[in-house]
């Protein structure tokens, strides 16, 4: 599995810490920054990962900022992209199961770095269920294209 990772300055330290995981667990992946911590503009971050992801370069993308807000909104506009806003392990597993979501999004500034590594593992490991999501999948891809 080929990840493509990206923060804005509000999700530098979290972005680090998953980063680490990611060496951990052995993945392959690709930072796509910010490189220092000046202030910088989400939606500049959250490009190169979700048209990564959706051109098929990578197979998830997960971004960070200081809430995760501002990156879900920025991801969703992207086509083929489902990001995901999570906080709890329960919608980590959910958002797989059901949505199969392609981006992950946390916010630095609302969880500690043992749940989100928690909740990196869990959305990492979880397949998608296919059978009546499918279906919903497919009503929101019509949407996209409508
Ligand atoms: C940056 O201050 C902050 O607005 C950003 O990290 C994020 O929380 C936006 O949704």
């Amino acid at each position: 599995m080929k990840i493509a990772i990206s923060s804005d300055h509000g999700g530098n330290n979290l972005r680090k810490e998953i980063i680490q995981q990611l060496e951990e667990l052995g993945l392959s992946y690709k930072d796509f920054g910010p490189t220092n911590n000046d202030s910088v503009d989400y939606p500049d971050y959250a490009m190169p990962v979700t048209e990564g992801v959706a051109s098929g370069d990578f197979d998830r993308g997960i971004l960070i900022c200081g809430t995760g807000i501002g990156m879900s909104i920025a991801a969703n506009k992207v086509k083929g992209i489902r990001c995901a806003l999570v906080h709890d392990v329960f919608s980590a597993k959910a958002t797989r199961c059901h949505n199969d979501s392609n981006v992950l999004a946390m916010g630095e500034r609302v969880i500690g770095p043992g749940l989100a590594r928690e909740i990196v593992a869990t959305w990492l490991a979880q397949d998608f269920e296919g059978g009546r999501h499918e279906r919903r999948i497919e009503k929101i891809t019509a949407l996209e294209n409508a």
